[in-house]
């Protein structure tokens, strides 16, 4: 465990626990404000985050800068970015288990650093590793779960949602009903 981000930043940089370290270009460790309140967590790099070693950079990214700023958020002001693998599985495939069990120190230790009183994951892998294995995000995206004192949803994965644009809709008022909640809390 670190005890400051700067330090497990360079931990992860260095990262070979996994297979994925040999073929990746950078790692992307995460993006955004070291002391948000919420943490979105994706699945893993795909090819521009590799590139750009910085998280949701490419087409499903810039979907998903459109949502969150529409609904007051922003990897710039008040939110941070982090992915369940910090290297791009080849060919966009799912991370492997043992290539998340390798990183899950990462992110467990971005966690405790950062503190953040709600986590949202981003797709399947990141709501099955980190709410419930067998968690449908079609059934309970936008309800939230409390689990060591952090309040934890799912949403639709950015990249879903452009192959099926349908569920725009629903993953908006996710994000709409977590920012009520935030204004709701920021009353008391
Ligand atoms: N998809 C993810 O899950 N994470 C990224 O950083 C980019 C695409």
């Amino acid at each position: 465990m670190y005890d400051n981000i700067q330090d497990l930043r360079k931990a992860a940089l260095s990262c070979e626990r996994c297979g994925l370290a040999r073929t990746r270009t950078n790692v992307v460790f995460g993006v955004g404000l070291e002391t948000a309140d919420v943490m979105f967590i994706g699945e893993g790099p795909g090819k521009n985050e590799d590139l750009q070693g910085e998280p949701f950079v490419g087409r499903a990214g810039e979907l998903l800068d459109k949502m969150l700023i529409a609904a007051g958020f922003s990897r710039d002001k008040n939110i941070y970015i982090a992915n369940m693998v910090k290297c791009r599985p080849p060919e966009n495939r799912d991370p492997h288990p043992e290539e998340i069990d390798a990183c899950i120190g990462f992110l467990k230790n971005q966690v405790k650093l950062i503190k953040p009183r709600y986590i949202v994951c981003l797709g399947r892998v990141a709501a099955q590793n980190i709410i419930s294995k067998d968690i449908k995000i079609t059934k309970t995206h936008g309800e939230f779960v409390e689990k060591n004192g952090v309040f934890m949803m799912a949403t639709f994965h950015p990249a879903a949602l452009l192959r099926n644009p349908n569920n725009k809709p629903d993953a908006f008022d996710d994000l709409l009903k977590l920012r009520d909640r935030l204004e709701e809390e920021s009353r008391k």
